[in-house]
C-alpha cells in the first residue's frame, strides 16, 4: 500500500487515524470539505466533496486503498443522509471501480444493527436491523459494498464501528467502545490483509460487556489492545441505571432508537 486516501480526514475518527497511522503509508491523502493545514510527513490535503462523483473519481487516481470516513455521522434529515451516505457512497464505489482501487475500508456502524436487544450477542451473519435513517444508510453502504466486491472485484472491508474515543464515555459504550489504536489496527487489516474480498467485522475493542461475536475480525488477525472494563468502575459510578422500560435502554442502538 503506497498511496492511501483518507476521506473525512478532518473529522473525529480521521484525526485519530492520522495520529495512529503516522508514518505507516508513504502517501496519505487527507480528503475533506474542511481544510486541514497541520500536515505531517507523507500527508497531503485534498479538498473533496464526496457528493461530487467526478471529483471523487479524480481523487482516486493512483490510489491503492481508501479509508472512507466522510459523511453524516449521526441521525439527520433524509435529504442530508441521502446526499452524503447514499449518493456519496455510490460515488465512492464507482470511483474505486473506475480507478481500479484495490481496497475500500468502510465506516459502517452499530446502528445498522441497533434494533437487537442488549442481552443478545450478535454476529456478522445476522440480518441488519437499522435503528434510524442513519442506520439504514449504513446498511445501504454494506449492501452496495458487497455488490462492488462481487461484481467488480473491489476488495471491501466493512467496519461496523461502535464508538471511537480515548476512553468509553457511558454505560452503553462500555459494550461498543473502540480505542483509536484498535481502530487503526482494523484499518490496517482492511487495507493490507491479502485475502479480503468482502468482509464485515465489528469495530470494537476487547470489551467484557460486548454486544458482539467478533470472531470474523479475530480470524483475520485482529488483536485488540484495549478493553473498556479498565474504565468500567468510573463510568458506571458516573452513569447510574436509567429507566429499564425505555426503548433506548432495551435495544443496542441507545438514543438512536428514540430519535425521530
Ligand atoms: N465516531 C464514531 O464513534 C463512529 C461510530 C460508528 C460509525 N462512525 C462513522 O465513521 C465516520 C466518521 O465519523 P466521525 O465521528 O469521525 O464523524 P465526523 O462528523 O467527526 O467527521 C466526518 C467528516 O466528514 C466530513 N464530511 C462531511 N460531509 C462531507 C462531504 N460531503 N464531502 C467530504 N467530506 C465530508 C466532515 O467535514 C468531517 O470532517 C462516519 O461515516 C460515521 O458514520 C463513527
Amino acid at each position: 500500500m503506497q498511496r492511501v486516501l483518507l476521506t473525512g480526514a478532518a473529522g473525529s475518527i480521521g484525526t485519530f487515524l492520522r495520529r495512529e497511522l503516522a508514518g505507516v503509508y508513504p502517501e496519505l491523502i487527507l480528503a475533506d470539505v474542511q481544510p486541514i493545514t497541520d500536515l505531517g510527513p507523507g500527508e497531503t490535503f485534498l479538498p473533496l466533496d464526496i457528493t461530487d462523483g467526478d471529483a471523487f473519481t479524480r481523487a482516486c487516481a493512483g490510489v491503492d486503498g481508501i479509508l472512507h470516513f466522510a459523511g453524516q455521522a449521526g441521525e439527520n434529515t433524509w435529504e442530508d443522509i441521502r446526499a452524503k451516505n447514499i449518493d456519496g457512497v455510490y460515488n465512492l464505489f464507482e470511483a474505486a471501480r473506475i480507478q481500479g482501487v484495490k481496497r475500500v475500508c468502510f465506516a459502517t456502524s452499530n446502528h445498522a444493527v441497533g434494533y437487537y436487544r442488549r442481552g443478545a450477542r450478535i454476529n456478522t451473519e445476522m440480518k441488519v436491523l437499522p435503528d434510524s435513517r442513519y442506520g439504514v444508510s449504513k446498511a445501504f453502504g454494506e449492501a452496495i459494498g458487497a455488490m462492488y466486491a462481487m461484481k467488480h472485484g473491489v476488495g471491501v472491508f466493512m467496519m461496523r464501528i461502535g464508538n471511537v474515543s480515548e476512553t468509553p464515555v457511558d454505560r452503553r459504550r462500555l459494550s461498543i467502545w473502540i480505542s483509536p489504536r484498535d481502530m487503526a489496527q482494523l484499518c490496517r487489516i482492511g487495507l493490507e490483509h491479502p485475502e479480503i474480498k468482502y468482509e464485515i467485522v465489528f469495530g470494537v475493542s476487547d470489551n467484557d460487556r460486548t454486544f458482539y461475536d467478533n470472531s470474523n475480525a479475530y480470524r483475520l488477525g485482529y488483536k485488540p489492545q484495549d478493553c473498556s472494563e479498565d474504565y468500567a468502575a468510573d463510568v458506571l459510578a458516573a452513569d447510574p441505571l436509567r429507566n429499564p422500560d425505555d426503548p433506548a435502554e432495551i435495544f443496542q442502538g441507545g438514543a438512536f432508537i428514540t430519535a425521530r
